[in-house]
């Protein structure tokens, strides 16, 4: 497909000496279609012209020429170079490359193979999966998915938080009161139960307190029952678990949790130790980083066990060594910002090369918050992933009964519907933003989501199947598309990779998932405004392929995004 943008960005460059490459990031697609297709910002080269923007604009204008015919005109609007594209050059681009591509369109090898990892959920065992680890799950999962499009390899890791003193504590508590609690039937919640009572228990009597440490410690000496029961509550958590990952189709590479660098973490100690970086504070070992203006990360605690970081530097080390990774991304709310911050400075200690320090990536996003009010309380009454997601379904289940009661394969599509609900809601804001959970938001079939957006890609298919046909390319007659709704719909398609390389290099699936939104407006408005099926056969073809067209590509975004489409609902 031409790249229009490119083709500007050469012309730019080749009149002003300037790195085509950096042309080409300034050039925009401006939001308000009446200022063009695509939009050159000339204050961005005011400083290095010394020059006014406006005057930028003017001098690029006269000088500015395009041999190929594509360019219809170019304008000159406060600063900005608007060119306009001829329609007939989007439309033939757009058809023959859907054509050619398929279910493949907009796919690339930008990536060359180049690894990320990506480590994302990660749950605690024996803890509620909760609604703050869908954020981390969905849009780590949505992050993978556009990587992988793009041709990068991906690395999908779930570092499960397997690991720390409060295992010591479940185990004193499992030896006490085990055989009160059905653990094999409702493991988190039977578990969780038992850690609240072991806790009280220890804040009353120091003793008990004591037989979690040395519980632990045996655990970290591979004991032999302590390390049996920690395994059988790993098992039955991740069981559990796994239950929300099918609801959700999420899949992963590595489960390698934090216990997996129980043996790993004496070489990043070493290294510390041996740069003289540990100190000593208050009876804990830490990497003081007051430079940095950040409080010191602590390495050892005062019993001298080991910490988080130390495991997540463990990890540093572990994933540089064996994914040789180009980046290395970790999604988690922003409440660990000031964690991954620390880490990442004191990677840069571990001897390794600046090519991993330097590539260290944390992806934060904002808190979920209920319409109603807060998620969850401190006396542990938090509403559980999994339980959600039902009720999504079932919600959606109830409003299918509705409006078609004689749909075949209700389960299967009401499932699509109401995980897909949940994962766009989820995706639809900027990440940083905390996200507000409303069922009657976020269920609306004519709102700005996911419902709406299936229930268009459905009505592309039935249109499709209306027809009966679909036509060849070689026949289609491209002149028949050039009014402004099925222009404003061949130009979104057009933009496609550009939206889906922007989602990715800023980490924000939300970008992609505006876009389907607004391809599916356009596309409501192309056939509310457009009669497909028509006594002009041509006007029909064409119409029946851009049809066809948006079919695919909201189909390739939403499964981007972690999405199902059902065919029917
Ligand atoms: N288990 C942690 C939590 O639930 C998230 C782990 C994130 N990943 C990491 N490498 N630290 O908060």
């Amino acid at each position: 497909m031409v790249d229009f943008k490119q083709k500007i960005a050469q012309q730019i460059s080749k009149i002003t000496n300037l790195q085509e490459k950096d042309i080409y990031e300034y050039i925009e697609v401006p939001s308000d279609e009446k200022m063009g297709d695509f939009s050159f910002p000339c204050f961005k080269l005011a400083k290095e012209l010394k020059k006014a923007p406006q005057m930028i604009a003017e001098d690029l204008k006269k000088n500015i020429h395009f041999e190929e015919q594509f360019m219809q005109k170019v304008e000159v609007v406060n600063g900005y170079l608007n060119f306009y594209i001829e329609p007939k050059a989007y439309i033939v681009n757009v058809l023959k490359e859907i054509d050619n591509q398929k279910e493949n369109y907009g796919k690339s090898d930008i990536g060359n193979g180049k690894v990320i990892t990506i480590d994302y959920s990660s749950p605690n065992i024996a803890k509620p999966f909760h609604i703050g680890h869908l954020r981390s799950t969905v849009i780590g999962n949505a992050i993978y998915k556009i990587y992988q499009f793009l041709g990068y390899k991906c690395v999908g890791i779930n570092h499960l938080g397997d690991y720390g003193t409060q295992f010591g504590k479940l185990i004193e508590g499992y030896k006490r009161w085990g055989k009160e609690y059905n653990i094999e039937e409702n493991p988190i919640d039977e578990l969780t139960k038992i850690y609240i009572r072991i806790n009280n228990l220890c804040k009353e009597d120091e003793t008990v307190l004591e037989e979690c440490r040395n519980n632990f410690k045996k655990l970290e000496e591979k004991d032999t029952y302590c390390l049996n029961l920690w395994e059988k509550f790993r098992e039955l958590s991740l069981k559990e678990f796994q239950r929300v990952y099918d609801l959700l189709q999420v899949n992963f590479d590595s489960w390698n949790g934090e216990a997996f660098y129980s043996d790993k973490m004496s070489e990043v100690v070493e290294i510390l130790k041996e740069k003289q970086l540990l100190k000593p504070s208050e009876g804990a070992m830490v990497v003081d980083l007051s430079e940095k203006n950040m409080p010191p990360c602590i390495i050892e605690k005062t019993n001298g066990s080991t910490t988080y970081a130390t495991r997540d530097l463990a990890a540093i080390l572990y994933r540089a060594r064996t994914y040789k990774f180009d980046k290395s991304l970790y999604v988690t709310s922003y409440e660990q910002i000031l964690h991954f911050k620390q880490i990442f400075e004191v990677a840069k200690y571990l001897n390794l090369d600046e090519k991993y320090t330097n590539n260290l990536v944390h992806i934060p996003f904002g808190m979920i918050q209920l319409k109603s009010g807060k998620m969850s309380t401190r006396e542990g009454n938090i509403i559980k992933l999994e339980d959600l997601l039902n009720e999504a379904i079932s919600r959606v289940s109830k409003i299918m009964e509705e409006k078609n009661p004689n749909l075949e394969n209700k389960e299967e599509i009401a499932k699509k519907i109401g995980i897909g609900a949940i994962i766009f809601n989820d995706l639809y804001n900027s990440r940083i933003k905390d996200e507000i959970f409303d069922w009657d938001a976020m269920l609306n079939f004519n709102g700005e989501t996911g419902p709406y957006m299936q229930y268009i890609y459905v009505r592309t298919k039935s249109l499709l199947e209306k027809a009966g046909y679909l036509p060849e390319i070689k026949e289609i007659d491209f002149e028949k598309l050039t009014d402004e709704y099925s222009l404003r719909v061949i130009k979104k398609i057009y933009n496609f990779q550009d939206i889906v390389l922007q989602s990715a290099e800023k980490y924000e699936p939300y970008i992609l998932a505006r876009y389907l939104i607004n391809l599916s407006q356009s596309f409501s408005s192309f056939y509310n405004e457009n009669k497909i099926i028509n006594e002009d056969k041509n006007l029909q073809d064409a119409r029946i392929y851009l049809t066809y067209a948006v079919g695919i590509i909201l189909k390739i975004g939403a499964e981007l995004l972690g999405i199902q489409m059902p065919n029917k609902m």
